[in-house]
Protein backbone atom coordinates (compact mmCIF):
# COMPACT_ATOMS: atom_id res chain seq x y z
CA UNK A 1 0.00 0.00 0.00
CA UNK A 2 1.24 3.01 -1.15
CA UNK A 3 0.47 6.53 0.55
CA UNK A 4 0.34 9.51 -2.02
CA UNK A 5 -0.97 12.65 -2.03
CA UNK A 6 -2.35 14.30 -4.95
CA UNK A 7 -1.93 17.76 -5.93
CA UNK A 8 -4.18 18.98 -9.12
CA UNK A 9 -6.27 21.25 -11.20
CA UNK A 10 -9.13 19.29 -12.54
CA UNK A 11 -9.19 19.13 -15.61
CA UNK A 12 -10.45 16.12 -16.89
CA UNK A 13 -7.36 13.90 -17.01
CA UNK A 14 -6.82 15.14 -13.56
CA UNK A 15 -10.27 13.72 -12.37
CA UNK A 16 -9.75 10.61 -14.42
CA UNK A 17 -5.80 10.30 -12.60
CA UNK A 18 -8.14 10.16 -9.27
CA UNK A 19 -10.68 8.51 -10.04
CA UNK A 20 -8.38 5.45 -11.18
CA UNK A 21 -6.33 5.93 -8.02
CA UNK A 22 -9.19 5.66 -5.92
CA UNK A 23 -10.32 2.72 -8.10
CA UNK A 24 -7.27 1.19 -6.76
CA UNK A 25 -7.63 1.36 -2.58
CA UNK A 26 -5.50 -1.73 -2.39
CA UNK A 27 -2.13 -0.64 -4.31
CA UNK A 28 -2.75 3.44 -3.48
CA UNK A 29 -3.59 5.47 -0.07
CA UNK A 30 -5.01 8.48 -1.08
CA UNK A 31 -3.66 11.06 1.59
CA UNK A 32 -4.96 14.16 0.58
CA UNK A 33 -6.11 15.66 -2.49
CA UNK A 34 -5.06 19.58 -2.59
CA UNK A 35 -5.43 21.87 -5.63
CA UNK A 36 -3.36 24.15 -7.69
CA UNK A 37 -4.96 27.41 -9.73
CA UNK A 38 -4.10 25.92 -13.43
CA UNK A 39 -6.73 24.70 -16.03
CA UNK A 40 -8.93 27.06 -14.04
CA UNK A 41 -9.00 29.11 -11.11
CA UNK A 42 -8.30 27.87 -8.10
CA UNK A 43 -11.85 28.28 -7.23
CA UNK A 44 -12.93 27.03 -9.83
CA UNK A 45 -10.68 22.98 -9.81
CA UNK A 46 -11.71 23.49 -6.18
CA UNK A 47 -15.15 22.93 -6.85
CA UNK A 48 -14.29 20.18 -9.42
CA UNK A 49 -11.82 18.58 -6.87
CA UNK A 50 -15.02 18.46 -4.39
CA UNK A 51 -17.30 17.33 -7.65
CA UNK A 52 -14.84 14.44 -8.08
CA UNK A 53 -15.00 13.59 -4.47
CA UNK A 54 -18.72 14.08 -3.60
CA UNK A 55 -19.50 11.68 -6.66
CA UNK A 56 -17.45 8.88 -5.97
CA UNK A 57 -19.23 9.55 -1.62
CA UNK A 58 -14.80 9.51 -1.06
CA UNK A 59 -14.02 10.49 2.62
CA UNK A 60 -10.47 11.84 1.03
CA UNK A 61 -8.92 15.21 2.86
CA UNK A 62 -9.33 18.32 0.57
CA UNK A 63 -6.98 20.99 0.62
CA UNK A 64 -7.00 24.32 -1.42
CA UNK A 65 -3.38 25.79 -2.23
CA UNK A 66 -1.81 28.49 -4.61
CA UNK A 67 -4.17 30.86 -6.94
CA UNK A 68 -1.42 31.19 -8.63
CA UNK A 69 2.39 30.88 -9.86
CA UNK A 70 5.12 32.03 -7.83
CA UNK A 71 6.43 34.95 -10.03
CA UNK A 72 3.70 35.89 -12.54
CA UNK A 73 -0.25 35.75 -12.85
CA UNK A 74 -1.76 32.33 -13.79
CA UNK A 75 -2.98 31.74 -16.88
CA UNK A 76 -5.50 29.02 -17.73
CA UNK A 77 -6.56 26.40 -20.46
CA UNK A 78 -10.11 27.27 -20.78
CA UNK A 79 -10.12 26.33 -24.30
CA UNK A 80 -9.01 22.88 -23.42
CA UNK A 81 -11.29 22.53 -20.31
CA UNK A 82 -14.16 24.59 -20.68
CA UNK A 83 -15.67 27.44 -18.73
CA UNK A 84 -15.51 25.19 -15.26
CA UNK A 85 -12.79 23.65 -16.06
CA UNK A 86 -14.60 20.45 -16.30
CA UNK A 87 -17.03 21.21 -18.70
CA UNK A 88 -19.24 18.09 -20.01
CA UNK A 89 -20.98 16.34 -17.08
CA UNK A 90 -24.12 18.30 -14.95
CA UNK A 91 -22.18 17.34 -11.24
CA UNK A 92 -24.88 17.82 -8.44
CA UNK A 93 -24.11 20.35 -5.83
CA UNK A 94 -20.94 19.21 -3.84
CA UNK A 95 -21.13 19.64 -0.82
CA UNK A 96 -17.91 18.40 0.27
CA UNK A 97 -15.58 19.99 3.03
CA UNK A 98 -12.34 21.46 2.45
CA UNK A 99 -9.79 20.46 5.06
CA UNK A 100 -7.47 23.22 5.26
CA UNK A 101 -7.64 26.70 2.60
CA UNK A 102 -3.34 26.45 3.08
CA UNK A 103 -2.33 23.31 0.94
CA UNK A 104 1.59 23.56 2.02
CA UNK A 105 0.85 23.06 5.21
CA UNK A 106 -1.45 20.23 4.53
CA UNK A 107 1.18 18.84 2.68
CA UNK A 108 3.62 19.01 5.37
CA UNK A 109 1.43 17.78 7.94
CA UNK A 110 0.62 14.50 5.99
CA UNK A 111 4.01 14.19 4.94
CA UNK A 112 5.26 14.41 8.51
CA UNK A 113 2.60 12.31 10.20
CA UNK A 114 2.91 9.38 7.87
CA UNK A 115 5.07 6.68 9.30
CA UNK A 116 6.80 5.90 6.46
CA UNK A 117 7.87 8.09 3.09
CA UNK A 118 5.12 9.10 0.55
CA UNK A 119 4.64 9.78 -3.01
CA UNK A 120 3.85 12.88 -4.53
CA UNK A 121 1.39 13.30 -7.79
CA UNK A 122 1.93 16.32 -9.48
CA UNK A 123 -0.71 16.61 -12.22
CA UNK A 124 -1.11 20.37 -12.50
CA UNK A 125 1.40 23.17 -12.06
CA UNK A 126 4.17 22.77 -9.59
CA UNK A 127 3.94 25.87 -7.36
CA UNK A 128 2.27 24.12 -4.43
CA UNK A 129 5.02 21.52 -3.95
CA UNK A 130 7.74 24.01 -5.00
CA UNK A 131 6.81 25.83 -1.56
CA UNK A 132 6.34 22.83 0.50
CA UNK A 133 9.95 21.97 0.17
CA UNK A 134 11.61 25.58 0.43
CA UNK A 135 9.79 26.24 3.43
CA UNK A 136 9.52 22.80 4.89
CA UNK A 137 12.63 21.01 3.58
CA UNK A 138 12.67 18.58 6.52
CA UNK A 139 10.13 16.79 4.29
CA UNK A 140 12.32 15.88 2.00
CA UNK A 141 13.91 13.04 3.14
CA UNK A 142 9.74 11.31 3.60
CA UNK A 143 9.04 12.08 0.29
CA UNK A 144 10.19 8.60 -1.87
CA UNK A 145 9.39 10.09 -5.19
CA UNK A 146 7.00 12.82 -7.01
CA UNK A 147 5.46 11.46 -10.13
CA UNK A 148 4.75 14.31 -12.31
CA UNK A 149 2.58 15.35 -15.43
CA UNK A 150 4.68 17.72 -16.61
CA UNK A 151 7.44 18.97 -19.57
CA UNK A 152 8.31 17.46 -22.46
CA UNK A 153 11.87 16.53 -23.94
CA UNK A 154 10.78 16.66 -27.50
CA UNK A 155 8.13 19.84 -27.58
CA UNK A 156 5.94 22.17 -25.34
CA UNK A 157 1.90 22.78 -25.95
CA UNK A 158 1.18 25.92 -24.44
CA UNK A 159 4.15 26.67 -26.50
CA UNK A 160 6.11 25.68 -29.02
CA UNK A 161 8.56 24.08 -26.76
CA UNK A 162 6.48 24.77 -23.25
CA UNK A 163 4.27 22.39 -21.36
CA UNK A 164 1.58 24.11 -19.46
CA UNK A 165 1.77 22.98 -15.82
CA UNK A 166 5.55 23.72 -16.80
CA UNK A 167 5.25 26.97 -18.38
CA UNK A 168 2.52 28.31 -15.52
CA UNK A 169 5.11 28.42 -13.07
CA UNK A 170 8.72 28.11 -14.60
CA UNK A 171 10.24 29.43 -11.19
CA UNK A 172 8.38 26.66 -9.06
CA UNK A 173 9.79 24.07 -12.06
CA UNK A 174 12.95 24.65 -11.27
CA UNK A 175 13.12 24.48 -7.74
CA UNK A 176 11.23 21.12 -7.74
CA UNK A 177 13.66 19.28 -10.52
CA UNK A 178 16.23 20.60 -8.64
CA UNK A 179 15.24 19.34 -5.49
CA UNK A 180 17.19 16.28 -5.63
CA UNK A 181 14.13 14.12 -4.79
CA UNK A 182 13.68 11.09 -7.44
CA UNK A 183 11.45 12.44 -10.34
CA UNK A 184 9.23 10.45 -12.33
CA UNK A 185 8.54 12.74 -15.40
CA UNK A 186 5.26 11.82 -17.69
CA UNK A 187 6.22 14.87 -19.98
CA UNK A 188 4.12 14.90 -23.16
CA UNK A 189 6.59 12.63 -25.43
CA UNK A 190 5.13 9.62 -23.67
CA UNK A 191 1.22 11.33 -22.45
CA UNK A 192 0.54 12.71 -26.32
CA UNK A 193 1.16 8.21 -26.88
CA UNK A 194 -1.06 7.85 -23.47
CA UNK A 195 -4.76 7.71 -25.66
CA UNK A 196 -8.19 6.81 -25.21
CA UNK A 197 -9.97 6.07 -28.76
CA UNK A 198 -13.56 8.05 -29.55
CA UNK A 199 -15.14 4.12 -29.77
CA UNK A 200 -13.75 3.88 -25.90
CA UNK A 201 -15.25 7.30 -25.15
CA UNK A 202 -18.51 5.87 -26.64
CA UNK A 203 -18.81 3.07 -25.13
CA UNK A 204 -18.28 4.11 -21.70
CA UNK A 205 -21.44 5.70 -21.80
CA UNK A 206 -23.30 2.96 -22.32
CA UNK A 207 -22.28 1.67 -18.88
CA UNK A 208 -22.29 2.07 -15.02
CA UNK A 209 -22.68 5.47 -12.85
CA UNK A 210 -19.05 5.84 -13.25
CA UNK A 211 -17.95 5.24 -16.60
CA UNK A 212 -20.69 7.30 -17.98
CA UNK A 213 -19.63 10.16 -16.27
CA UNK A 214 -16.40 9.52 -17.19
CA UNK A 215 -17.48 9.23 -20.86
CA UNK A 216 -19.36 12.24 -20.55
CA UNK A 217 -16.18 14.36 -19.35
CA UNK A 218 -14.06 12.65 -21.99
CA UNK A 219 -16.55 13.37 -24.79
CA UNK A 220 -15.98 17.23 -24.08
CA UNK A 221 -12.42 16.52 -23.50
CA UNK A 222 -12.73 14.89 -26.73
CA UNK A 223 -14.04 17.36 -28.91
CA UNK A 224 -11.83 20.10 -27.14
CA UNK A 225 -8.44 18.08 -28.54
CA UNK A 226 -9.90 18.30 -32.18
CA UNK A 227 -8.66 22.07 -32.21
CA UNK A 228 -5.11 20.86 -31.34
CA UNK A 229 -5.18 17.88 -33.82
CA UNK A 230 -5.85 15.06 -31.27
CA UNK A 231 -8.62 12.84 -32.68
CA UNK A 232 -8.36 10.37 -30.07
CA UNK A 233 -7.43 11.78 -26.48
CA UNK A 234 -4.42 12.40 -24.63
CA UNK A 235 -5.46 11.34 -20.88
CA UNK A 236 -2.21 13.29 -19.85
CA UNK A 237 -2.40 13.37 -15.63
CA UNK A 238 -3.30 9.64 -15.70
CA UNK A 239 0.17 8.60 -16.58
CA UNK A 240 1.35 9.76 -13.15
CA UNK A 241 -0.72 7.30 -11.46
CA UNK A 242 -0.60 4.54 -14.43
CA UNK A 243 3.26 4.43 -13.45
CA UNK A 244 2.72 3.63 -9.98
CA UNK A 245 0.24 1.04 -10.87
CA UNK A 246 1.90 -0.65 -13.37
CA UNK A 247 5.75 0.66 -14.39
CA UNK A 248 6.22 -1.88 -17.03
CA UNK A 249 3.34 -0.39 -18.93
CA UNK A 250 5.81 1.88 -19.71
CA UNK A 251 9.54 2.89 -20.84
CA UNK A 252 12.09 5.46 -19.75
CA UNK A 253 15.39 6.36 -19.35
CA UNK A 254 16.87 7.69 -16.03
CA UNK A 255 18.09 12.00 -17.31
CA UNK A 256 19.47 15.07 -16.25
CA UNK A 257 16.62 17.49 -16.39
CA UNK A 258 16.57 21.26 -15.82
CA UNK A 259 13.85 23.85 -16.86
CA UNK A 260 14.04 27.54 -18.44
CA UNK A 261 13.13 29.76 -16.49
CA UNK A 262 14.55 33.08 -18.36
CA UNK A 263 12.30 35.49 -20.19
CA UNK A 264 12.01 34.35 -23.80
CA UNK A 265 10.83 31.96 -26.46
CA UNK A 266 12.26 29.06 -24.23
CA UNK A 267 10.94 29.92 -21.00
CA UNK A 268 9.31 26.81 -18.72
CA UNK A 269 11.24 24.45 -21.93
CA UNK A 270 12.51 21.28 -19.36
CA UNK A 271 15.72 19.89 -20.86
CA UNK A 272 17.56 16.76 -20.64
CA UNK A 273 21.47 17.43 -20.33
CA UNK A 274 22.74 14.22 -22.42
CA UNK A 275 26.35 15.34 -22.89
CA UNK A 276 28.66 12.20 -22.62
CA UNK A 277 30.36 14.95 -19.81
CA UNK A 278 27.56 15.72 -18.02
CA UNK A 279 28.00 15.06 -14.36
CA UNK A 280 24.60 16.51 -13.17
CA UNK A 281 22.91 13.39 -11.54
CA UNK A 282 20.54 11.67 -13.91
CA UNK A 283 17.17 12.39 -10.55
CA UNK A 284 14.39 12.09 -13.39
CA UNK A 285 13.03 9.24 -15.02
CA UNK A 286 11.90 10.53 -18.03
CA UNK A 287 9.02 8.28 -19.49
CA UNK A 288 9.02 7.92 -23.45
CA UNK A 289 6.63 5.15 -24.49
CA UNK A 290 3.58 3.90 -23.32
CA UNK A 291 1.45 0.53 -24.28
CA UNK A 292 -1.58 2.25 -25.11
CA UNK A 293 -4.17 -0.92 -25.26
CA UNK A 294 -3.07 -1.72 -21.10
CA UNK A 295 -3.07 2.09 -20.59
CA UNK A 296 -6.40 2.43 -21.93
CA UNK A 297 -7.13 -0.71 -20.31
CA UNK A 298 -6.04 0.11 -16.81
CA UNK A 299 -8.60 3.44 -16.70
CA UNK A 300 -11.60 1.28 -18.29
CA UNK A 301 -11.06 -1.51 -15.66
CA UNK A 302 -10.63 1.31 -13.37
CA UNK A 303 -14.11 2.64 -13.99
CA UNK A 304 -15.78 -0.49 -14.23
CA UNK A 305 -14.57 -1.14 -10.27
CA UNK A 306 -15.82 2.16 -9.57
CA UNK A 307 -19.12 1.06 -11.09
CA UNK A 308 -18.86 -2.71 -9.01
CA UNK A 309 -18.67 -0.11 -6.35
CA UNK A 310 -22.19 1.62 -6.41
O1 LIG B 1 -0.23 19.71 -20.55
C1 LIG B 1 -1.17 18.86 -19.92
C2 LIG B 1 -1.39 19.26 -18.51
O2 LIG B 1 -1.98 20.54 -18.47
C3 LIG B 1 -2.37 18.34 -17.76
O3 LIG B 1 -2.03 18.32 -16.39
C4 LIG B 1 -3.69 19.02 -17.93
O4 LIG B 1 -4.60 18.73 -16.85
C5 LIG B 1 -3.28 20.46 -17.89
O5 LIG B 1 -3.19 20.83 -16.52
CA1 LIG C 1 -3.69 18.72 -14.66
Amino acid sequence: MRPILIDCDPGHDDALAILTAYAHKEELKILGVTTIGGNQTLEKVTENAKRILHFLDADIPLASGQAGPLVKSLHTAADAHGESGMDGPVFEEADYPLASDNAVVFLKEQIMACPGKVTIVAIGPLTNIALLLKVYPETKKKIDCISIMGGGISHGNSTELAEFNIYVDPEAAHIVFNAGIPIVMAGLDVTEKALITVQEIEALKKKGRVSRMAGELLSFYNESGRQYGFIDSPIHDLCAIAYLLEPDLFQGEYQAVDVITEEGRARGLTFADKRLMCDKIKNVFVLEQVERDRFAAMLIEALEKLDGRE
